[in-house]
């Protein structure tokens, strides 16, 4: 019989047929835009609305606006017509329930299905503010613009000439980088297909939708990992520096007490947890449909939202694809009056429950770990069975000497009477009782005797299961073992989930090989444990602090080199799996030998548990992070000659037009613009300017005298262009405005320089400002009075030196060195100047191509130990002066590539990212 179909069923309730609108994909769907390609990309695709079955909005009234009268009055309809078909009541053809729009909302087959259908309106839901009218919401369709291009392997091969006791000629190398000489004792996984992990700047519901519309991606994501804020103290939890972890829960108060803090993620929302659940719902909804067949999601909360986040959960996965909670020890526990609170939960839901992918982990079983479990015993050296009692169990008693062993039943229930034999032991009879029989067949008895593993205790016989049989057992739900820190977890955000948490969802969960996506990428955990696995991943964040902590992780990142079954095929052909007993005759291979009554009774080896955790390990083999991508919705600055406010027609300018006027609220609300270091330009009366071809706003600058100045904003889903710049700095001089502050998202190199250089061209002195790109999370967010939404940013300030060839008769290198980072304060005209050796980090791209994305060539991380992992791994490789090096302001040697510049990116304090380019000579 046909399942009832449903279209895009967001109440899940758990009857059958929940949720099965399928994802349409266009066949013709491009892929992310790559080198030189953004072009055709700038035609935007019209948003994609998503819906929520209108039936079952949550007001269960009957006579409410939502359908759900029209639908149950449909049902019966149904009911009453199958009634009268012959048993079982099937139709000829299933009956279809549209929405007002003609949409088919839900089919259905039968009888039964009616009924199943019928009852399902029936069942309790959680209902929140705005739920109700949140029928559809749209999502723009934008493409991800690959921003930077990293790898590990190739950064050091840059500095291969350091090598210990090797000079190695550069020229001949690169001749041959398919056998590099590093290849040798440095390597990372690579993926069939040419695929490359991806890190994302952008709202996860938008690059969601992107993964979906432009990339296919759905259906194709094995396993989701979601930490979303927790939805708890609205405005509270975020890092506002790249390296500093002290903050959290901070007020609004403390907010302007430190102007110098931004957000890295601010879960504060206009309505409180009734946004914060309609937030969450939309995600759920899109992650779904990314979710395999066979896929999982976990999402990670606190005890104060759990009750709601499942209940949404069920709503959105179905009440039967709930798969467990589970409970795992956090970091510091919260203290309290009553009782202390020492946990966090990962609610664990399936695709499709019938054919979740799952593999059970196992955890070494330490000993006795429960004490009031009956017949734990100790099989003393000259054979006697000892029961132990509670006190010997915990420690208060001492233990003979001798094997450990539990006395399990040899019965089963039912009076099977073919296994209702007699047995005769040390002089005594012994039969099942009256309504049990042996476990096993008379002659598995008699072999389970002869191996001396039954044992006679009061009436009945018993299965001596000794401890070592199999030293470990199945992991449950409570996960005690998991703190961060702990086993030398090194901290890097505020709220950094520990890594063997996400292990263990990752090794449960999926293969190496398989897709995972984590939308709330912080710190990158999700993404450095499923590296180190050998699965792919894609994360995603909205803020620039976590992401500059996570690429600094997984960049600087050593990994054991698990051998892999086919390296041809790369982690997906599986690891290399192996039985192995240390001195001690113990197992500590990844293959393990699990004896059992059945397997001695049958005379058959005993079964074999693969332990995923321990694959084999090649020593020799320093493995690294694979190549990974840096992404945004934003595109890359790169000089179009384009108006800077994306394509021209009605749809995009109306679109640039609400999302100005949406930028001068926050900006009203908002009127501070950090410069750094404290300082900041105080804003009064914003407002749009009257009659203006160029400019978005107006504003009055109150530090010191009062003075009228001018703003513009860049697009939305774009980089600030050189003609957008120039058009608003004329129209601001005429005007006589005395500033011109120009906000955006991104900016193209020669648009900032024209900002830069404004005075000196005789006009009005400008300032490039950036924006925080969680302002693209559209109306949800309540744009606090204080937080720190623009940012006045540096620009970095480099020397190109030119060196002599290396040999006699070769093309001159060069070397880059990043003098610091400039910040011109537009209220004191003067430049603040941070030395190149105070930044968090510097990437150089030693032949950067305009029209494509930046490829980092070498890495610098000035002033901290984040090569240390490198270091130690290569100790015996290179000399200690690389790694000096790579924590400096003074690139490697390197000769012109074709397109004879360079490009310098920073990352300043705050995260922002800022870009210089250079010719060569
Ligand atoms: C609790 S943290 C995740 C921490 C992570 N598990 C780790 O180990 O570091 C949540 C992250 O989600 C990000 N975030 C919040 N809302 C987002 C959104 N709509 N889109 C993308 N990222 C978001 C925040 O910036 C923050 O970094």
């Amino acid at each position: 019989m046909a399942k009832p179909t449903r279209a895009r069923n967001a109440r899940g309730s758990g009857a059958a047929g929940k949720s099965a609108k399928s994802y349409v994909h266009e066949q013709t769907s491009p892929m992310r835009p790559d080198v030189g390609t953004q072009a055709q990309f700038r035609k935007k695709k019209p948003p994609v609305t998503y819906r929520y079955d209108s039936s079952l909005s949550p007001s269960l009234d009957w006579d409410g606006q939502n359908g759900a009268r029209e639908l149950g009055e449909w049902l019966l309809a149904l009911i009453d017509e199958a009634a009268r078909i012959d048993p079982p009541h099937v139709f000829d053809q299933p009956r279809e329930f549209r929405a007002a729009d003609g949409r088919v909302v839900l089919s259905i087959g039968s009888l039964q299905d009616a009924v199943a259908e019928l009852k399902t309106l029936g069942i309790p839901f959680l209902n929140w503010a705005g739920k109700a009218e949140r029928l559809s919401f749209d999502v723009p369709t934008l493409p991800l613009f690959i921003h930077e291009r990293l790898s590990t392997k190739a950064i050091v091969e840059t500095l291969v000439g350091h090598r210990r006791g090797k000079q190695i000629d550069l020229f001949s190398l690169y001749g041959d980088p398919q056998h590099s000489i590093t290849d040798q004792v440095l390597k990372a996984y690579e993926y069939q297909d040419n695929w490359v992990n991806r890190m994302i700047l952008g709202d996860s519901l938008v690059v969601m939708n992107s993964l979906l519309q432009y990339e296919r991606l759905g259906g194709q994501v094995q396993m989701i990992y979601i930490d979303p804020p927790y939805g708890v103290k609205f405005g509270s939890n975020f890092q506002p520096f790249v390296r500093r972890r002290d903050v959290s829960h901070n007020d609004d108060e403390d907010l302007t007490r430190e102007p110098e803090m931004v957000k890295a993620y601010r879960d504060t929302w206009q309505l409180g947890l009734h946004s914060y659940l309609t937030y969450m719902r939309d995600r759920l909804l899109l992650a779904r449909d990314l979710l395999t067949p066979s896929g999982s999601v976990f999402v990670q909360i606190s005890d104060e939202n759990l009750h709601h986040m499942r209940e949404m959960m069920d709503e959105v996965f179905g009440a039967d694809s709930f798969l467990g909670v589970i409970a795992f020890a956090k970091t510091s526990g919260l203290k309290s009056s009553l009782l202390a609170s020492s946990a966090d939960y990962l609610l664990w839901y399936a695709r499709d429950p019938d054919n979740i992918r799952y593999r059970q982990l196992f955890i070494r079983r330490p000993g006795i770990d429960d004490p009031t479990e009956r017949y734990i015993c100790v099989e003393t050296p000259n054979g006697e069975v000892i029961d132990l009692s509670y006190g010997q169990k915990t420690g208060g008693g001492s233990i003979p000497e001798g094997r450990l062993l539990k006395l399990s039943d040899v019965t089963s229930q039912d009076p099977v009477a073919a296994l209702r034999y007699e047995i005769d032991l040390g002089g005594r009879t012994f039969v099942p009782s009256a309504r049990r029989h042996w476990s096993t067949h008379r002659d598995g008895m008699n072999a389970l005797i002869t191996a001396g593993r039954i044992h006679a205790q009061g009436n009945n016989l018993w299965f001596k299961r000794y401890f070592d049989d199999f030293g470990y057992k199945p992991l449950g739900d409570i996960w005690t073992d998991v703190k961060t820190n702990a086993f030398g977890d090194p901290r890097y955000y505020v709220v950094q989930t520990g890594t063997s948490v996400v292990e263990r969802c990752i090794l449960m969960t999926t293969n190496p090989g398989d897709l995972v996506l984590d939308p709330t990428c912080g710190s990158g955990t999700t993404a450095y444990v499923a590296e180190q696995w050998g699965r792919r991943w894609i994360t995603i964040d909205t803020s620039r602090v976590p992401l500059a902590l996570a690429r600094q992780r997984l960049l600087t990142a050593t990994f054991p080199y698990y051998q892999l079954k086919d390296p041809k095929r790369g982690p997906a052909g599986g690891f290399v799996y192996a039985r192995k007993q240390n001195k001690k005759g113990e197992e500590v291979g990844g293959i393990v030998p699990h004896i059992t009554l059945k397997s001695i009774a049958n005379n058959e080896p005993p079964e074999e548990e693969v332990l995923v955790d321990r694959p084999e390990v090649d020593t020799s083999v320093v493995r690294v992070t694979g190549a990974f991508t840096v992404e945004a919705t934003i595109p890359t600055p790169v000089d179009w000659e384009s108006d800077g406010i994306e394509d021209s027609g009605s749809e995009q300018a109306q679109s640039y037009g609400s999302f100005v006027e949406r930028m001068i609220e926050v900006l009203r609300r908002s009127p501070v613009l950090h410069v750094g270091g404290g300082r900041t330009v105080k804003l009064a009366n914003v407002r749009p300017p009257a009659k203006s071809l160029s400019l978005s706003a107006e504003a009055l600058t109150t530090n010191g005298d009062e003075k009228p100045v001018a703003f513009v904003f860049g697009p939305e889903n774009g980089a600030i262009s050189q003609k957008l710049v120039h058009a608003a700095l004329q129209e601001a001089n005429l005007k006589g405005y005395s500033h011109l502050y120009v906000i955006g998202f991104a900016i193209q190199p020669h648009a900032r320089d024209v900002v830069e250089k404004a005075a000196d061209m005789g006009l009005l002195p400008a300032t490039y400002v950036q924006a925080t790109p969680d302002l693209m999370m559209g109306d949800l967010l309540k744009n606090m009075r204080s937080s720190q939404i623009f940012s006045v940013c540096g620009l970095p300030e480099i020397k190109v030196h030119k060196l002599a060839p290396e040999a006699n008769g070769g093309s001159p290198r060069y070397q880059v060195e990043l003098l610091g980072l400039d910040t011109f304060d537009p209220t004191t005209m003067e430049v603040d100047h941070r030395p190149g050796a105070d930044v968090p980090a510097w990437f150089l791209d030693g032949d950067y191509n305009e029209s494509a994305h930046f490829k980092v060539s070498q890495a610098f991380f000035p002033r901290t130990g984040a090569w240390n992992d490198l270091r130690k791994a290569l100790k015996a490789d290179y000399d200690d002066s690389v790694w000096d090096h790579l924590a400096g302001t003074k690139s490697a040697p390197f000769e012109a590539g074709e397109h004879r510049q360079v490009a310098v990116k920073v990352i300043d304090d705050r995260g922002n990212e800022l870009m210089v380019v250079k010719p060569l000579g």
